[in-house]
């Protein structure tokens, strides 16, 4: 049985759009366009995409947050919208935006609230607060005491995955969990949602951190305008796109773009500075275009500052697979 198991998911939010300061009128956004996917338990995965694919949304439906206008989807079996409850049961959540705390409260108390508010008994509860103070190093960072109000941003979102954490869930939906966090706290959140995976939890997770996706998940899921786009572990997805590598060549001088418009070579000139320009060629040999534009451009008295190859990046095949589904 999968953990998550999303089949044609639809949703269309109707909304009205502000024409002047009393008129509106009504707008369909069609947000998903018939998802299909499936998460494991020990598994991670990440649903990545552009601002507005589709994201959040999916994760609000599969949490029973939202409720979907078409197609199924199933938690450890149980329907989304029928068994809500015993879907419930089974999920932690962590929302970009951490509402639902209280800035008078501290962080202990804080979960404590939320830990009495699903029914666990006392004892379980220090126990378990206790253990993800410290997994999260909370205490460390005075999360125990202080008031809510006084936290950092990387405190906060690690308070969001103690409560995701609270009564230790089979499945965990993280939308966007390292959003505007210190590398420290990044990492940190990073290493514990790989030893969660270890553990046996199914991770269904969003960032739009290209490097962070492919540390942390298994598979992703390339969504883009409510539909997915591509679908694959990181190195099988970038096995499937053109094999064509970035050579960036940084030159001091005039703008070298006449030079590069007389080749046949598909490429970009970013100024950097006044006189400092990069030139990112993409080619499948980047040893024959570094041999013959380098010729040219020291001809003309350019100055090469440096230059390097770069292996295709799943950025590469986010823009393919989006280009492609246009
Ligand atoms: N409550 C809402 N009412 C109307 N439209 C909405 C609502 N929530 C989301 N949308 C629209 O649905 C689409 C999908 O939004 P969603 O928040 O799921 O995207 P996302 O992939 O999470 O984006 P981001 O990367 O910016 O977080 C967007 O076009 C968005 O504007
Ligand atoms: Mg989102």
């Amino acid at each position: 049985m999968y953990a998550i198991e999303s089949i044609n998911l639809r949703k269309i939010y109707r909304t009205r759009k502000r024409r002047g300061l009393l008129r509106s009128k009504p707008e369909v956004v069609e947000a998903l366009r018939g998802v299909s996917f499936s998460v494991r338990h020990g598994e991670v995965v990440g649903l990545l995409g552009p601002n507005g694919a589709g994201k959040t949304t999916t994760i609000k439906i599969v949490s029973t947050l939202l409720l979907p206008d078409g197609g199924e989807v199933y938690v450890e079996g149980f329907n989304v919208v029928s068994e809500a409850t015993e879907v419930r049961k089974r999920i932690g959540l962590l929302l970009t935006v951490e509402r639902g705390f209280y800035g008078k409260l501290t962080g202990w108390e804080n979960l404590e609230y939320f830990g009495v508010l699903y029914d666990m008994n006392r004892r379980d509860l220090e126990a378990r607060l206790d253990y993800l103070f410290k997994l999260l190093e909370l205490d460390r960072l005075g999360g125990v005491d202080r008031l809510f109000e006084e936290f950092s941003l990387g405190m906060k979102a690690r308070l969001g995955l103690a409560r995701a954490l609270l009564k230790d869930p089979p499945i965990l939906l993280l939308d966007e969990p390292t959003l505007g966090l210190d590398p420290p706290s990044a990492v940190k959140i990073r290493s514990l949602v790989r030893d969660l995976a270890k553990e046996g939890k199914a991770i269904l997770y969003t960032t739009h951190n290209m490097f962070e996706a492919e540390m942390v998940c298994d598979r992703i899921l390339f969504i883009d305008r409510g539909l997915i786009v591509a679908e694959g572990s990181p190195s099988d997805l970038k096995d499937r796109i053109p094999k064509l590598r970035s050579l960036k060549i940084t030159v001091k001088g005039d703008d070298p773009s006449p030079i590069l418009s007389d080749r046949s070579l598909e490429h970009r000139v970013n100024r950097v500075d006044t006189d400092l320009f990069e030139l990112d060629i993409k080619t499948n040999d980047p040893i024959e275009a570094l041999n013959s534009i380098l010729p040219l451009l020291t001809v003309r008295g350019y100055r090469i500052i440096s230059f390097k190859i770069e292996e295709p990046s799943l950025e590469d095949v986010f823009l393919y697979f989006s280009r492609r589904a246009c």
